[in-house]
């Protein structure tokens, strides 16, 4: 059964306001929350208005840890700052009181050692009591994190190559569709369905085919990765209302 709940907002900026107050919410009534974020261009606002809400004193990180979803193997050098640890620095991390010692990545981008055992990451999630609050985006062709269509229900953290959809995607952040890493490090779905709450922001008309399958869906289909939320007792999907109708 799909017990997902669906908000339907009248813009980006109501969007981002209503997934900000969550956050916030959830910080303030715990006493060491654990957050799992996400990257790409649809939480930027959400980040933004949890920025405004520490600057006045609403919230503050200071006793929070962070779990990022997803990170990309084998950025170019020139390119670091599209690397997701980068992204996290400009566009929350350095304004707020977070501690960067618990912010943490699922590989590291001064350090990508493929031998290495990912899942050692759901391992130290698991050591902080698991996910309290987890934000996502979500790709064109239904990918949460980077877990591509074909991922399993049972994945945890690992290496994935992306599929030519989302290289195509992600081109608009290079100079070439060279350029674009062809892998990554994701949180995996079952990892993702660990978290105790989740979040689901969809952001752009692209995104509508998924947001109808995943509103559709009544068990999981592993072509729409996105559905495996139908599986979780705690999500809340937002969307814009203009941008789905
Ligand atoms: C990337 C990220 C996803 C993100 C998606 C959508 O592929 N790995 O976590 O949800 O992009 O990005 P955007 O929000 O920019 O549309």
């Amino acid at each position: 059964m799909n017990k997902i709940k669906f908000f339907e907002c009248d813009d980006y900026e109501q969007l981002s306001g209503l997934v900000a107050n969550k956050f916030i919410d959830k910080i303030n009534s715990i006493k060491k929350p654990v957050l799992g974020l996400a990257t790409g261009s649809s939480p930027i606002g959400v980040y933004q208005h949890l920025i405004k809400a520490y600057q006045n004193k609403k919230v503050s990180f200071a006793n929070c840890t962070s779990f990022n979803l997803d990170e990309y193997i084998g950025l170019k050098k020139e390119y670091l700052d599209q690397s997701y640890q980068y992204f996290m620095n400009q566009n929350l991390f350095s304004h707020v009181d977070i501690d960067i010692k618990n912010t943490f990545f699922p590989v590291d981008q001064d350090n990508q050692d493929l031998t290495y055992d990912f899942e050692n990451y759901d391992k130290k999630i698991d050591s902080y009591n698991g996910l309290d609050i987890l934000i996502l985006g979500i790709g064109n062709n239904g990918h949460i994190g980077f877990n591509e269509p074909g991922s399993s229900i049972d994945s945890k953290t690992r290496l994935i190559n992306l599929t030519e959809s989302t290289v195509e995607a992600n081109s608009r952040f290079f100079k070439s569709k060279d350029d674009v890493p062809k892998k990554s490090v994701t949180m995996g779905l079952a990892t993702i369905l660990k978290a105790k709450e989740i979040v689901l922001v969809v952001v752009g008309k692209s995104k509508k085919e998924a947001l109808l399958k995943l509103k559709s869906a009544k068990v999981f289909d592993s072509n729409w990765p996105c559905t495996a939320l139908v599986e979780h007792n705690n999500t809340s999907v937002y969307f814009i209302k203009s941008e789905i109708n």
